[in-house]
């Protein structure tokens, strides 16, 4: 028997004891205990991290869907699998039953069908938090297409840029979305991209804000109609274990986004698994995460994780500020929520705005609290722990990545006990190490390193799509036998982990990940500018935000800084999406470049961070003399 659900410290040292010393043994009873398979594995794992390749549960058939959704059918058939909240509180909230959901799932796979798509193509997904973004990936998964999700704040150059990337033969939209009192012309969006595709055949759109929109003829088609003229039963495709589920993109240090992908069933059951004990779900639980399905938190911990364990799942189609900033809360109150997963950034925000609108919610229900995607400071972890949970309500502190498709390090609430800042330990099956410099691991505790995985986990991505050699090179070359995270972490005396944050140039603004490459790219295509760089700078709400170094073309004409600033701005919000649009710009003369012409990010960080006390050494630079040009010019004119 597996100790699928741990209930207390000793538990948890037992069953992490277990899963590093016979691993393959551990997930073996994971996986039969508590799935539905069509067939069972030969191998439970097979892995070799120099090529790198990595494989569970090989040979192995199922359906993710019939997981998630038809085995709950005669058990908990009415009970609600998704619970939608509209942007609007005045229009009343939603719940769909599992036997809803099959059926919905079911029609839009039919529909898929109808229009061409088959197992493995893929299909990209661009829609609001509205239910038909969880039951669309839902249906991909029926019919074995690939799902690609891109979170729809990105810009049609970004959308573009993912559709071309895995050549999408779909696209499916809305008319429009509700973002707060704003509404967003989703589709327009997509018609913009789709300028710069010919992979794509149709457009699938979903009316949401009942907007007139154009048509194109024979590309563009509403699913409504095609709904109601197919059958609610789809057959469930047989996969293999190691068969492609979904390519989501994220940024990397250079280059375009990495579409990393991810396999059918070692996700599914790690995501389960960590779902049922990071949240200690029992069975009449409310549980909510905040996060958008746009990004890796929302698959994995709103629609696979939770529907595996037949869990109710809640959706917010809007944003913590409207209509007022006690909108969390007053979801909370509503829908009795229990477990309640949101950022750091969000609970920072909010606790800016004041107690007034916590105060007069009823928050009794909360059991759990969750954090995700950038390391949560001391201050927004005690305000959460003491205004949210009420001191009663462990707060899970959950280190991961879009990589690793599950949380990886985390306390288990009731077991660990939790320390502020601090993610704890490693879930079962998770063997972190740090590394230094020289690539030797460093033992001990109150050490500091390179975070690394030096064994397999089932949900870890498999490649990034189309370029595999990129795989092997971001997180296969850094440690020889080693995934190395891009973070750094510190091990305190209890071998406590705590994130301190990215050692790569990729900059976390608001719990987004956002890479260098595209926003400058986006700032270079100004007219005026002549080259750019940015860096993140500390930021006590978004906890980094970004900070452009621009110099600009040497015209003799001289430009107001003020409008080149708002300029440059509108044109990242154009490329790229609003979330990447700099706080300070400023213009310079030069940027500091090692004599291979690579910009020394490091000095820009500190000067933005008007931290001059230890620029570290410059001697290396092609350009030394510029660093203090840049010094002075950032104390005279930086908005
Ligand atoms: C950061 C989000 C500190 C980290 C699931 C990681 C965190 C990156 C935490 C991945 C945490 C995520 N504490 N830092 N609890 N969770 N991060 O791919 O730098 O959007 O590498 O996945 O977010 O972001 P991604």
């Amino acid at each position: 028997m597996s100790n699928y659900h741990i209930k207390h410290l000793e538990e948890y040292f037992q069953v992490y004891r277990k899963s590093v010393e016979n691993p393959e043994m551990f997930w073996e009873e994971i996986a039969e205990e508590h799935f539905l398979w069509r067939k069972k594995w030969n191998n439970v794992l097979s892995w070799d991290f120099t090529k790198p390749e990595v494989k569970w549960f090989e040979g192995a058939k199922l359906n993710i869907t019939e997981n998630c959704i038809d085995r709950h059918l005669v058990t908990k058939g009415d009970k609600t699998a998704i619970l939608f909240e509209p942007n609007n509180p005045e229009e009343p909230a939603q719940k769909i039953t599992y036997k809803e959901l099959h059926k919905q799932v079911n029609k839009f796979a039919n529909v898929l069908k109808s229009k061409g798509i088959e197992k493995g193509d893929r299909v990209c997904i661009y829609l609001p938090m509205i239910p038909e973004l969880a039951i669309s990936v839902l249906a991909c998964a029926r019919i074995g297409a690939i799902h690609s999700v891109v979170f729809a704040g990105f810009s049609s150059n970004a959308l573009a840029t993912r559709i071309n990337d895995s050549e999408c033969k779909m696209v499916i939209t809305s008319d429009g979305s509700y973002r707060g009192a704003k509404t967003i012309d989703l589709k327009g969006i997509v018609d913009e991209a789709l300028e710069s595709c010919t992979c794509v055949d149709n457009v699938l759109v979903v009316k949401r804000i009942n907007s007139a929109i154009a048509m194109k003829e024979g590309r563009d088609v509403w699913l409504t109609p095609l709904l109601d003229e197919v059958s609610s039963e789809c057959e469930a495709e047989i996969m293999d274990a190691e068969d492609p589920l979904f390519i989501l993109y994220t940024s990397g240090s250079t280059g375009k986004p990495k579409g990393m992908l991810h396999t059918t069933a070692g996700y599914m059951v790690y995501t389960a698994y960590t779902f049922k004990n990071v949240f200690q779900y029992t069975e009449d639980d409310i549980y909510w995460c905040t996060a958008d399905i746009g990004w890796i938190t929302g698959h994995s911990y709103i629609v696979y994780g939770p529907l595996a364990n037949g869990a109710t799942t809640v959706m917010f189609e809007g944003v913590p500020s409207y209509p007022d900033f006690g909108r969390f809360w007053e979801i909370v109150e509503k829908h009795k929520i229990n477990q309640f997963y949101t950022a750091p950034t969000a609970i920072r925000a909010l606790a800016k705005e004041g107690l007034g609108y916590v105060e007069s919610h009823d928050l009794s229900s909360l059991k759990i609290l969750g954090t995700v995607g950038e390391p949560i400071n001391e201050e927004a972890w005690h305000w959460y722990d003491d205004n949210i949970g009420k001191r009663k309500s462990p707060i899970v502190d959950t280190w991961w990545q879009t990589e690793t498709g599950g949380i990886m390090i985390t306390p288990i609430p009731f077991s660990t006990p939790t320390k502020p800042t601090y993610a704890t330990l490693p879930f079962p099956g998770i063997q972190p190490v740090l590394m230094d410099a020289e690539g030797n691991e460093i033992k001990g505790n109150q050490v500091e390193g390179r975070l690394s995985i030096k064994f397999p986990w089932p949900s870890m991505a498999r490649t990034i799509w189309g370029n595999h050699q990129r795989y092997k090179d971001t997180y296969f070359s850094a440690f020889e036998n080693k995934y190395f995270t891009g973070d750094g972490a510190f091990r305190d005396e209890v071998g406590y982990y705590r994130i301190t944050g990215r050692v790569d140039d990729v900059i976390i603004v608001s719990g987004h990940n956002l890479g260098t490459a595209p926003i400058e790219d986006a700032i270079n295509e100004h007219p005026a500018v002549a080259e750019s760089a940015i860096v993140g700078f500390p930021h006590n709400i978004k906890g980094n935000a970004l900070y452009g170094y621009v110099i600009l073309k040497d015209t003799g004409e001289s430009r107001n800084h003020d409008n080149l600033r708002k300029e440059i701005n509108q044109i990242i919000t154009e490329q790229v999406g609003p979330i990447a649009k700099l706080d300070k710009i400023q213009f310079t003369k030069g940027l500091p470049k090692t004599r291979s012409g690579k910009i020394m990010r490091r000095i820009l960080r500190k000067i933005a961070a008007n931290d001059l006390s230890n620029l570290g050494d410059t001697s290396t630079l092609l350009n030394p003399e510029v660093v203090q040009g840049i010094i002075d010019e950032a104390l005279l004119e930086v908005k």
